[in-house]
C-alpha cells in the first residue's frame, strides 16, 4: 500500500505511524467508494468488496509483524483481526448470494473499524514511536533512551 493521505482518515484516527495512517486512510477511501457505488450503480460492488477484505487483510498483517517487530503482546489484538476477517468473509459470501444489506454492513463496519483504532492500532503507533524514539536515542548517544530492550520498558 502507498503512503500518500487521501484525506478519507479523521484526523482524531490518526495513530502517527505514516504507513499504518496511510493504510487506514486507504480503506475508508475504498469504503467511501462502495457507499458511492452501491448508490449509483444497479448491480452490487462486489468486486471492490472483496479488494476491500483484501485491504483489510494485508493491513492486518503489516500491523501484526511490526507489533511482532517490537516485541508488543499481541494476542488480543490478533484475535479482533480475526474475528473482522471472519466477518468481511461472510459479508462476501451474503454479498454474492443477494443476502447483504450493504449500507447497514458498511456502518457497521465504519463504527467497528473507528473503535478498533482508538482502542487498539493507537496503542501500538505509541509503542512503535517510543521504539523509534529509543532508536533515535541510542544513535545519539543519549543515555537510558535505549540502554534496555523493549521488552523491559512498561508497556503502554
Ligand atoms: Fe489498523
Ligand atoms: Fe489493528
Amino acid at each position: 500500500m502507498g503512503q500518500k493521505l487521501h484525506g478519507m482518515l479523521p484526523l482524531e484516527l490518526m495513530v502517527d505511524h505514516a504507513m499504518l495512517d496511510a493504510e487506514h486512510d486507504e480503506i475508508f477511501c475504498r469504503i467511501e467508494a462502495i457507499k458511492e457505488s452501491a448508490l449509483s450503480a444497479e448491480r452490487m460492488p462486489e468486486d471492490e468488496v472483496l479488494a476491500l477484505a483484501d485491504s483489510f487483510a494485508r493491513h492486518f498483517a503489516s500491523e501484526e509483524q511490526l507489533a511482532r517487530e517490537v516485541g508488543m503482546e499481541f494476542s488480543e489484538h490478533v484475535h479482533e483481526h480475526a474475528q473482522a476477517l471472519r466477518m468481511l468473509d461472510k459479508a462476501c459470501d451474503d454479498l454474492r448470494a443477494g443476502g447483504l444489506d450493504l449500507r447497514s454492513f458498511l456502518r457497521c463496519l465504519e463504527y467497528w473499524f473507528e473503535h478498533h483504532i482508538n482502542a487498539f492500532d493507537k496503542p501500538l503507533g505509541r509503542r512503535l514511536a517510543q521504539r523509534a524514539a529509543g532508536s533515535r536515542g541510542a544513535r545519539a548517544g543519549v543515555p537510558g533512551l535505549a540502554a534496555r530492550p523493549a521488552e523491559s520498558r512498561p508497556a503502554v
